[in-house]
């Protein structure tokens, strides 16, 4: 349990500039490719989030030598001394990321043994098409006691997924990086940092093509050599950003974002009513009339992306009418508005459908945080409502947001930590 709760007194518009930090999901799959190289890395505009700290962490515990400068967002990472293929765990339990190094260590040397991944609670989310993948490639793969065990010598093949997997894709890249001959990947995401993954195992000496498309072409290199990379902005923070702005009917530019990255939140926004304006690298968010409801089916990428349902479906709570979001990722990422109905949203739950009645007002209430997004989606919940939301379990929320509360301050949030004993 976490030794403070997060409080936040809704009302006050949003209003000024931002910046969004380097992307999470890009940061967690790039840190284990620098395992591949036979060279230092530095790996710049990595954010300041628990779940960068963490991969570092497990990443000396393989022997690897890495120094991460939270002020710079900077980190080099030397894996020359990496004297075990072995995650516990233990290790592996502390995130969902921890599945990158079963690709990684098998690129690096040939074995891998892992702890099952932890990580947010949003649905069963197994890893097969992970297994298949290296099996494909020449792994003996065993599963046994939570723990993974794959080893083998990588050979380029071609491997079809069943179902499109951001993990699965990159777990895929990263096995096949230093394998011998080329590797087809077909039926693969093209999420922005699978785009980011490929960008960095070329500037390494890789040669991959068609990352972003659905078929990703990957010809092996038996020596990777340093690389200092920077990793892109991260889009799901900036699309909370852009939601919070218009749930407090605010008017706020986000700076250092990619526009064309966030369409699938800008397309429904403007649906809604919201004026939203891209810049070169920022977004300006303002309201301008009240918000409309409109319906959200998550997909992958392009689609609207489930990692912004939540904060999305918080902000419907309030839109003029009913709405109706459909997750079609993961079987159980509502908990968040099961929360919300304590303070007042009205909303009705089939399987993975939420019918969405719009209110006039929301009220603060406590409210426990179960997973990173729900997290985000009870902040923006608070500071859309009247008085003060106490959230609970706010730790899921610094695994992924850099800085949050005091972005969010910087903008005229009245939002802040008390220690639990103050309960
Ligand atoms: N799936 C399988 N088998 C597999 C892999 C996935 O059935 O072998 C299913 C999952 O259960 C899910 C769907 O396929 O229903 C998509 O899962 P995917 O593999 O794409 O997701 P993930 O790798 O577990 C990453 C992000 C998530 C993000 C999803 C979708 C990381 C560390 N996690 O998860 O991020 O929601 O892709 O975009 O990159 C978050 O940031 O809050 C977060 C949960």
């Amino acid at each position: 349990m976490d030794a403070y709760k997060l409080l936040i007194t809704g009302g006050t518009p949003l209003v000024g500039e931002t910046y969004v930090s380097g992307g999470k999901n890009t940061s967690v799959a790039v840190i284990p490719a620098a395992l591949l190289s036979d060279e230092p890395c530095t790996l710049e505009n990595l954010p300041d989030i628990e779940d960068v700290r963490v991969l570092a962490e497990i990443l000396e515990g393989l022997g690897a030598k890495v120094h991460y400068d939270a002020v710079a967002r900077r980190m080099t990472l030397d894996p020359r001394g990496v004297n075990t293929c072995r995650v516990p765990y233990k290790q592996s339990q502390r995130m969902r990321a921890s599945y990158y190094l079963l690709g990684a260590l098998l690129g690096r040397c040939g074995q891998a043994e892992v702890g099952y991944p932890g990580g947010c609670s949003i649905g069963a989310r197994p890893v097969d098409q992970h297994l298949k993948a290296f099996r494909a490639l020449g792994a003996e793969v065993e599963e046994r006691g939570a723990i993974i065990t794959a080893k083998g010598r990588m050979v380029g093949t071609a491997v079809f997924f069943d179902r499109i997997t951001v993990g699965g894709t990159i777990n895929a890249m990263l096995a096949a990086a230093k394998a011998e001959g080329t590797t087809v990947l077909y039926n693969v995401a093209r999420e922005p940092h699978v785009v980011d993954l490929a960008n960095f195992l070329n500037s390494m000496g890789c040669r991959v093509k068609g990352a972003g498309t659905d078929i990703i072409r990957i010809t092996g290199a038996q020596h990777l050599h340093g690389s200092t990379y920077t990793v892109i902005p991260d889009q799901i923070e900036t699309g909370t950003l852009m939601i919070a702005a218009a749930a407090t009917r605010g008017d706020v530019v986000i700076r250092g974002c990619i526009p064309t990255h966030m369409e699938a939140l800008t397309a429904k926004l403007l649906e809604m009513g919201v004026a939203v304006s891209d810049m070169d690298d920022a977004i300006r968010v303002r309201t301008v009339r009240g918000h409309r409801a409109v319906n959200v089916k998550t997909q992958e990428y392009p689609g609207f992306p489930t990692d912004l349902q939540q904060p999305m479906s918080a902000l419907l709570t309030r839109a003029s009418g009913d709405s109706v979001v459909i997750e079609t990722i993961f079987e159980s990422r509502f908990k968040h508005l099961t929360e919300m109905q304590r303070m007042g949203a009205h909303v009705r739950i089939l399987d993975q459908t939420a019918i969405i009645e719009g209110v006039s007002e929301l009220y603060g209430a406590p409210v426990t945080a179960t997973d990173l997004r729900a997290g985000a989606a009870l902040v923006i919940a608070g500071l859309m409502a009247t008085g003060t939301t106490e959230i609970y379990e706010p730790g899921y929320i610094e695994r992924g947001y850099e800085h949050i509360e005091e972005k969010l301050r910087s903008l005229g949030a009245k939002i802040w930590r008390e220690p639990l004993e103050a309960r």
